[in-house]
């Protein structure tokens, strides 16, 4: 069995918390050994065990691999008068998604699969190593588990989206269009996909929908998340809650309840995460969310790029950290955090986001010496190479 040894790392952000380590389980004077996709040794340099091939990190950070966990890949065309129209002065409503609807219709199969891969490998680029990507541009029963299938060729984080908007041919029919998303349409969609996720927002689909929605989908095996607060208050949150939701994202507008039920949700399989995707912030000219009361309440928080053409058409995570670091005053230990290890837990993953022993070898070296240099040095290509099961993505 080929073995891979990563020596010469400035800093090793292992996720895996120690008395002097900090949550990021920060570790200096370590290699790490590879075999077969994961992580099998870490320990002092000098112990290091004898390996087939070598990367020499040249003194620069290795991080866990970014989790993106929340993504809308599966579409055609872009939007880029709408945003110029925005940073003109107009507001974002989401009424823009029937436009992409109306193109993902249009697109053929390798179209899709081309956006898809296209952006894959941006984000990978980038230091991204597991990626969540939804449906939700296609809204009829072909057509979403058309982009269920196409996901699923290049992640197995699948999430159906069916109950994005109420498509034009449904306007005035919310009802019928539930019941197709609840019938027909998750019936196609679920052998293609991990989780069931709703826009409960006004304009969207109201709590009653959602709500059932997610209980057919829960029932059908699917896990449960949800966007949810983004544009205005609502009930989104504290039903993603009372349903024992992996996540809830978006969460800009947050009331005091929305808050406490998140601080105290637990279900067997862990809280419900707040996801947060400041990227969206940014292309909507929003106020962000409010990460530290979130934090300081002892929420578990995610970052994620939210990357779809509408309303954030980023791949980038190291963005996203620059973005919750400097706008959200997310110190970059709980923004680096949140972007591996909280996107794991949203996708409720202990195999991923964290650098141990067993550990999928999923990781980034920087071509920097510490992980501040990620929100330090926005908008720079720092990410010199990339492990995604232990084999290298990029030519050095
Ligand atoms: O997460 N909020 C709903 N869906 C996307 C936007 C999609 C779009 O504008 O095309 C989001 O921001
Ligand atoms: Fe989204």
């Amino acid at each position: 069995m080929s073995s891979l040894l990563v020596d010469d790392i400035g800093e090793l952000v292992t996720n895996v918390p120690t008395p002097g380590g900090g949550p990021l389980g920060l570790r200096r004077g370590v290699a790490l050994l590879v075999e077969a996709g994961r992580v099998v040794w870490i320990g002092p340099s000098r112990y290091a065990p004898a390996a087939d091939r070598r990367i020499d990190a040249g003194g620069g950070a290795v991080l866990p691999g970014f989790v993106d966990s929340h993504a809308h890949l599966v579409f055609a065309g872009d939007r880029a008068a709408e945003f110029a129209a925005r940073m003109a002065g107009e507001p974002y409503t989401g009424g823009g998604i029937r436009t992409t609807v109306g193109a993902t219709r249009a697109a053929s199969d390798d179209d899709l699969r081309d956006t898809v891969r296209r952006l894959r490998d941006e984000a990978m680029r980038q230091g991204t190593t597991t990626m969540e990507i939804k449906s939700g541009y296609g809204l009829t029963v072909a057509d979403e588990a058309r982009s269920l299938r196409i996901a699923a060729e290049v992640t197995a984080e699948t999430t159906f989206l069916g109950a994005h908007v109420v498509p034009a041919e449904y306007a005035g029919r919310p009802d019928d269009y539930v019941g197709l998303v609840c019938g027909p349409m998750l019936t196609a969609a679920t052998p293609y996909a991990r989780w069931v996720d709703v826009f409960c927002e006004r304009g969207a689909f109201d709590a009653d929908h959602a709500r059932a929605i997610l209980t057919v989908g829960q029932a059908a095996g699917l896990g449960l998340r949800l966007h949810a607060n983004q544009l205005g208050p609502g009930p989104g949150v504290r039903l993603g809650v009372e349903l024992g939701a992996a996540s809830v994202d978006h969460c800009t507008h947050l009331s005091d309840a929305d808050v406490d039920a998140l601080a105290g949700s637990a279900t067997t399989d862990g809280s419900t995460v707040a996801t947060l995707l400041p990227g969206a912030e940014f292309s909507t000219r929003s106020p962000y969310p409010d990460a530290r009361r979130l934090l300081d309440a002892g929420v578990t928080v995610a970052l994620a790029t939210d990357c779809n053409p509408g309303s954030s058409y980023t791949s980038s995570m190291p963005f996203c950290v620059a973005l919750a670091v400097r706008e959200m005053r997310m110190t970059p230990a709980e923004a680096v955090w949140a972007a591996t290890a909280g996107g794991a837990r949203a996708l409720r993953r202990t195999d991923v986001g964290v650098l141990r022993p067993g550990a999928r070898a999923d990781l980034m070296i920087l071509d920097a010496p510490s992980h501040l240099h990620l929100a330090y040095r926005p908008g720079v290509p720092l990410i010199r190479q990339v492990l995604h099961n232990g084999v290298p993505q990029c030519r050095l």
